[in-house]
């Protein structure tokens, strides 16, 4: 998902330096960066965690878009820390270097936040309906571990909020 961003801003913004910072889990693939121009882009492995790298990139950064994530739920039942780490711990070492170099984020949330919908076919609107499809104004109702993580990173990830959230 992040490449898609990463091939926009690099083939549409010659003026934009990109870094991605990502930990390489089983779910990165440090090939999936190969072939970008290595004056305008630069792939960190590290961990969103880890406040003090975060911190030293941030401090010469612009912007920022969060996709970094645990996401795949069934590997809560091996071990659930990491979305805990990741969605939650890691958001919020985002958060705070963004407020502290005045940064502007963006957060990649997901629809899973909101919960469950009934399938389409059993809707009267067929989906399409009033209060068929999910909205922003929406209260979150998230039913999993990684949705949960993903609400709790999510809501209201502002520097006003982010102290009295967390
Ligand atoms: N894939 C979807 O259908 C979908 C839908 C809605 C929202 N999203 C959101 O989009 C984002 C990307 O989704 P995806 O499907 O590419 O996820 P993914 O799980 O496939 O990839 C996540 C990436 O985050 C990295 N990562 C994990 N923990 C890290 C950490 N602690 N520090 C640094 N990097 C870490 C992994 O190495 C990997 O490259 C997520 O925030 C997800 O919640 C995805």
């Amino acid at each position: 998902m992040v490449l898609d961003l990463v091939h926009y801003v690099i083939n549409n913004h010659p003026d934009i330096h990109v870094t991605v910072l990502d930990k390489l889990t089983y779910a990165g693939n440090r090939e999936n960066f190969a072939g970008l121009p290595e004056d305008r882009f630069e792939l960190v492995v590290g961990d969103i965690a880890d406040a003090e790298l975060v911190n030293k990139l941030f401090s010469k950064t612009d912007a920022v878009v969060h996709y970094a994530a645990e996401s795949h739920n069934d590997n809560r039942l091996k071990n659930p820390y990491p979305f805990l780490h990741a969605n939650i711990l890691g958001t919020y070492a985002l958060i705070e270097a963004c407020c502290k170099y005045d940064v502007r984020y963006h957060h990649v949330s997901t629809d899973e936040v909101y919960g469950n919908l009934s399938l389409r076919e059993d809707l009267p609107g067929k989906g399409e309906g009033i209060g068929e499809k999910f909205a922003v104004e929406i209260p979150y109702n998230p039913s999993s571990l990684y949705s949960s993580t993903k609400a709790g990173s999510g809501f209201r990830s502002t520097c006003k909020s982010v102290s009295a959230f967390f």
